[in-house]
């Protein structure tokens, strides 16, 4: 089966090494502007232009019989341009639907999901009124751009809110402008996220939840299963993101990321892809996300999921590869052949072990080796 997939990076990567085995081939998307070093050797890549009609760029993709995608900022006309032609997975809508924040809140409503209380910011006036009503600080996001906290901006009281409105924000307002939405900060205390994967023929398959660590805004590490959730709530996030896939009709691994206090939750965002806090999954279960993507997308049966015992996933964020290090403890390295850059996505190592607190430990234990005790 040829597959064709949208986006050169990392995940584009992981996802034909983990299809190539199963007897798919590939090729690559590659958007204006995007290193095509991930993918370098796994398939011919196409580069988009804007003047590239559908049917030449089915044609130079080697005339997949299925698309998918890598990343949800994407010109959106692209795939349904491509849909015609060939199956599409997960379908345009459904990615139309999370590429921009105001549609994802407005989804995750109408499948009566709890999410982050928010408010469009149009207009100045709208950036008064969500500080009066969600509180300050807020969190101001772009609706589409940003990933890995970026495009985000922290606004401790009005004064920053001013400084806000006259830098980044300055050119983008106006009337129905849908560029930026509000949130106030959220008192949660700890990130968890859970992926699933939905085949082609509606069935459902979860991934163990994963506890997430953040530093300014970047994944730094995952522990999976997540500890101590309180009774009830790993079935709750659960039906809701089978709801999700439902509702959107979604085929392939869909990521939820939560906040949690106590036994509350909140949705902080949707990811209609692969997601890094899934990782984990590469050398412990035995489908990974990436497998198990391309099995639904395929219209194959699903791989099991199931994870034994427990892992981690630690980021390799900005620092050169030295698999001496990286490979000790029998931990596993997954190096994307990027160049490395400070606090860029370099490569990810995953570890694992029968219980969660040994795996803690080793990961406590790598991350100081590699970043130093204060990180
Ligand atoms: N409303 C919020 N309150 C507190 N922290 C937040 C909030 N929104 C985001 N964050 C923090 O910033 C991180 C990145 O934000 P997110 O909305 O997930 O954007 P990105 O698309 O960059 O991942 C989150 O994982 C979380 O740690
Ligand atoms: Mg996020």
């Amino acid at each position: 089966m040829q597959v064709a997939i949208v986006g050169c990076g990392q995940l584009a990567r992981m996802l034909a090494l983990a299809g190539l085995p199963m007897g798919m081939r590939f090729s690559f998307l590659a958007l204006p502007g995007e290193s095509t070093a991930p993918v370098d050797g796994l398939g011919r890549v196409v580069v988009a232009t804007p003047d590239l009609e559908p049917t030449a760029l089915y044609e130079q993709l080697g005339q997949p019989q299925r698309v998918t995608a890598e990343k949800e900022q994407l010109p959106i006309a692209l795939l349904r341009g491509l849909a015609p032609y060939t199956e599409v997975h997960p379908n345009p809508e459904a990615i139309y639907q999370c590429q921009h924040r105001l549609r994802e809140k407005a989804t995750l409503e109408a499948c009566q999901v709890p999410f982050t209380p928010y408010r469009a910011i149009h207009e100045e006036r709208d950036l008064w009124a969500a500080g009066e009503a969600l509180g300050w600080p807020l969190l101001l996001k772009h609706t589409q751009e940003g990933y890995d906290g970026k495009a985000q901006w922290r606004l401790t009281d009005e004064a920053a809110a001013r400084q806000w409105l006259q830098g980044p924000a300055a050119g983008t307002l106006g009337p129905a402008s849908g560029q930026w939405l509000a949130e106030p900060i959220m008192p949660f205390e700890r990130e968890v996220s859970l992926l699933a994967v939905r085949g082609r023929e509606g069935h459902i398959t979860f991934y163990d939840p994963a506890q997430n660590r953040h530093r300014q805004g970047i994944l730094v590490s995952s522990l999976a299963p997540a500890p101590d959730l309180p009774a009830g709530l790993l079935p709750q996030m659960q039906a809701a993101l089978q709801r999700l896939q439902t509702h959107l009709d979604y085929v392939g691994v869909l990521a939820m990321e939560c906040f949690i206090k106590g036994d509350q939750w909140w949705v902080n965002e949707l990811a209609p892809r692969v997601h890094n806090s899934g990782h984990w999954s590469q050398q412990t279960t035995a489908a990974s996300q990436f497998e198990n993507h391309l099995r639904a997308v395929a219209g194959w049966p699903l791989g099991d999921t199931e994870l034994q015992g427990a892992a981690a996933m630690l980021n390799l964020l900005g620092v050169p590869v030295d698999q001496h290090t990286m490979l000790a403890d029998g931990a596993s390295l997954n190096w994307y052949n990027k160049t490395v850059r400070p606090d860029r996505k370099v490569g990810h190592i995953v570890l694992r072990g029968p219980a969660l607190d040994e795996v803690r430990g080793k990961l406590n234990k790598l991350q100081s080796k590699i970043y130093g005790p204060d990180f």
